[in-house]
């Protein structure tokens, strides 16, 4: 059994099996398309919307703190990406990686895992874009009904349009193909980019002193002690269940983790990019250091316009220009953040994509979704399919409930990789790394670490979804993907010894 779950699928197999015409995606991004796309995807619902409420219900103005926590983490872990990316440079991210490493069944729990993590992630923004319609709409005096405005406060059916309407539209763009897409996505994210650089530069002068106090407000301790919505640390460890102090902003920092979720994504184009050995490393850690700046100051920034009490939930970046005095502002905002993400949305679509698409070519899932389309090169099937069951999610679901479950996903992914990075060492030293993790092992198993401790201030509810999902992913793998993999079917054609 061990033999056959653990099989590694060689490198040079992932990379031959890109080659096959029918199985071929175009290669057509740089490394600014991707850092492009990295900041396209970053910048979205976590600085625009959840920065309000982690400051309002857990850190206070130390959101900014939560911010670095969260964004330590994710460097570290972008150095491990990095190095795998430019190893193994075909589509899939974390699943492909994991597949080359740690064998097939840790690649099909990472796979299935991160299918979970971009659908969800692509719904959640979905709905935060459509508040954000829904209030432009508003403010010109139109209304949607109430049943197709969505989720919050509906009573009965709820079914929120917009944010389906808008998955629907972006799948139709990602069929047409990449190159289409990267154009709309680099348009938006100068707009994105404005609107950020604005709430920072004109923020600053309406900073009062007084709204920093206390900046880290004392401990409280949560009524709802032992439930299942305290984070897992707490409860493992018997701690009263409490927000704000220290440890809120690590739980802070668990939840705007979501913020930074995207330059992962980056890594699952590693097939559609030109030189992915020298372009990959560039786009990941070029995104991802711009993004933590600017969340860094922008969380400065809003905390010191209005008293973390007084912020919006919905819209904190306009609300704390509005409450100033300075609604024309408020209004640029929340139509750059509707514009900006749009980007996001697609970005995390793309991402999905991908990773089915490089589970369905290796057999773990059925191949039919792995034929491009002949005439745009697009994984077209799987993209369609994806793309109608996260509009009717996104229709369905309202935003707070899924940003954790994303998150703890991710940071899962983020472990392996870290894993695979120490494993293909040893096994695969010789294998031309044009982007090397410095540290080796340090750096991975500080990620691993950093990695493990957000998941652990996620509420233990999370937790239990995760596990479910992930045991309904085990099943899957044991009745078809284990006998249908590629690998399992001896396909893999000649292949060079090693591993
Ligand atoms: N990082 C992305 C966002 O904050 C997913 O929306």
């Amino acid at each position: 059994m061990s033999s056959t779950v653990f099989r590694t699928k060689k490198v040079e197999q992932s990379i031959r099996d890109t080659e096959e015409p029918e199985h071929a995606l175009k290669k057509s991004l740089s490394a600014l398309d991707l850092t492009v796309f990295g900041v396209g995807v970053i910048i979205g619902t976590g600085i625009f919307v959840l920065t309000g409420t982690v400051a309002k219900n857990n850190a206070g103005p130390a959101v900014a703190l939560a911010f670095v926590a969260a964004g330590v983490a994710c460097g570290l872990a972008a150095l491990c990406y990095a190095e795998f990316a430019s190893t193994v440079p075909v589509a899939g991210s974390a699943y492909t990686f994991a597949y080359a490493s740690l064998g097939e069944l840790p690649a099909w729990i990472i796979g299935w895992d991160l299918v979970l993590e971009f659908a969800l992630g692509t719904a959640v923004v979905a709905v935060g874009w459509s508040g954000y319609i829904a209030s432009l709409l508003d403010n010109a005096g139109w209304h949607l009904p109430q049943a197709l405005s969505g989720r919050e406060g509906a009573s009965g059916f709820g079914f929120d349009i917009l944010a389906a309407a808008l998955v629907l539209v972006l799948t139709g763009i990602l069929v047409l193909g990449m190159k289409l897409s990267a154009r709309i996505t680099s348009v938006v994210v100068a707009i994105k980019v404005t609107v950020v650089l604005t709430v920072i530069v004109a923020g600053l002068f309406f900073i009062k002193g007084d709204n920093y106090k206390p900046f880290i407000p004392k401990s409280q301790t949560v009524e709802a002690g032992g439930s299942l919505k305290a984070p897992l640390i707490q409860l493992m460890f018997g701690w009263a269940p409490s927000n704000f102090g220290v440890m809120g902003i690590f739980t802070a920092a668990s939840v705007v983790f979501f913020a930074f979720i995207g330059f992962d994504v980056v890594a699952t184009a590693a097939e559609e990019t030109r030189n992915p050995q020298r372009d990959m490393p560039r786009g990941i850690l070029g995104s991802l250091i711009i993004c933590t700046t600017l969340y860094v100051a922008v969380s400065i920034v809003v905390t010191g316009m209005q008293h973390y009490t007084r912020l919006s939930v919905n819209a904190p970046l306009a609300d704390a220009f509005k409450a100033t005095g300075h609604p024309w502002f408020a209004g640029f905002i929340s139509f750059g953040a509707a514009v900006g993400l749009t980007t996001v949305c697609l970005i995390l679509l793309l991402g999905q994509t991908r990773v089915f698409f490089a589970m369905s070519r290796d057999g773990l899932l059925p191949r039919f979704f792995s034929r491009v389309h002949p005439r745009f090169k697009t994984p077209y099937r799987p993209t369609i399919l994806l793309g109608g069951i996260i509009a009717i999610v996104a229709g369905f679901t309202s935003l707070s409930e899924l940003a954790e479950l994303v998150n703890i996903g991710t940071l899962f992914a983020f472990i392996v990789v870290a894993i695979g990075v120490i494993i293909l060492r040893n096994t695969r030293p010789d294998l031309p790394r044009s982007f090397r993790t410095p540290w080796v092992p340090v750096v991975p198993i500080l990620s691993v670490c950093a990695s493990l401790w957000l998941m652990l201030n996620l509420p233990a509810e999370t937790w239990l979804r995760f596990g479910i999902w992930m045991v309904i992913g085990f099943f899957v793998y044991f009745f078809y993907g284990r006998t249908h993999s590629r690998l399992a079917r001896g396909e893999e054609t000649r292949v060079g010894e090693g591993v």
